[in-house]
């Protein structure tokens, strides 16, 4: 899922980004999608709010989706429609609108006694569920959509209770890489490659690959995970997953030296075009490796 900021906005964007995968994974949404998010103040919210909805008060999201859902349909069934809305600037079909006010963000983290980070990742994750159709008008849309959204906080590790819940399964971890997958720079291969990296304490990096001019400077998905990973902190790690199309797309030798550096017992899950996965460890892949462990 690309997020596509109206206006500068550096704030929080990795978690956010992954929170808007864990979304999209959560819906099982498969095209590479985009929506456009705003993080405005209460004043203006309150004036969005009026223009376009006749209701004169501030409040803490906005959502406008561009996609008409029929009844009963979400955007995780919804591939035809979705379909209708690409945008060749954006690379992305593209979803809707979010407006998020900081004012709002900031009280009601306080108010539930939670980061303001987590207050910001479940307004993006409520405003992105309303994008995918869902509503809370009856008892049984609110408690659907509320399912929706734990599913997702979950899975990105931030629920409102707290609780990290468990492991994300081998299924998800492959969709996030593919989620990962279409932020690629890869003018010059068109290879696409993403990766998920799951830490020991149950914390999740994606990357992709990055490529350059200078063909030799290109960093790979992988490495593009592990050093976001590392530094955020962390340094063990129980799972990769690599997604591309066309192939499958086993580390390359340079990736799997520098995984091992941390890692030499991790499980690598590769998974290509519709639904072709395959597992090996990173023991199997790098044999007689040579890492921290040789040096005296
Ligand atoms: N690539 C990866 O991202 N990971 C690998 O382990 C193998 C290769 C990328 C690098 C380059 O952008 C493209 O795939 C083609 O080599």
């Amino acid at each position: 899922m690309k997020l596509i900021w109206t206006q500068s906005s550096s704030l929080l964007s990795a978690s956010l980004s992954l929170a808007a995968d864990c979304c999209a994974v959560a819906e099982g949404i498969g095209l590479p999608c985009g929506v456009y998010v705003t993080v405005t103040d209460d004043p203006e919210i309150q004036r969005i709010n009026r223009e376009q909805r006749g209701i004169d008060r501030s409040t803490d999201v906005l959502s406008f989706p561009s996609v008409n859902y029929p009844q009963g349909i979400t955007a995780g069934n919804a591939e035809r429609l979705i379909r209708q809305e690409y945008s060749g600037d954006d690379h992305a079909y593209i979803l809707g609108e979010i407006y998020i006010s900081c004012d709002h963000v900031l009280a009601q983290a306080e108010e539930y006694g939670h980061s303001v980070e987590r207050e910001f990742c479940y307004l993006l994750t409520h405003g992105l569920f309303h994008l995918f159709g869902y509503d809370h008008i009856t008892d049984e849309e609110r408690k659907e959509m509320r399912t929706m959204e734990e599913k997702a906080m979950k899975l990105a590790g931030i629920s409102r209770d707290g609780e990290t819940g468990s492991a994300p399964t081998d299924a998800q971890l492959i969709a996030l890489a593919r989620e990962a997958m279409q932020r690629s720079y890869s003018p010059y291969s068109r290879y696409k490659v993403g990766a998920c990296l799951l830490s020991e304490d149950g914390r999740l990096f994606t990357g992709a690959n990055i490529e350059n001019a200078s063909f030799g400077l290109t960093i790979c998905a992988e490495r593009a995970a592990l050093a976001k990973a590392v530094s955020e902190g962390a340094q063990s790690f129980t799972a990769i997953a690599i997604a591309a199309e066309g192939s499958a797309p086993w580390p390359c030798g340079a990736c799997r030296q520098v995984l091992n550096e941390f890692a030499p017992d991790l499980r690598v899950l590769v998974a290509w075009d519709k639904g072709n996965a395959d597992e090996a460890p990173l023991s199997v892949l790098l044999p007689h490796s040579f890492g921290p462990k040789d040096l005296p």
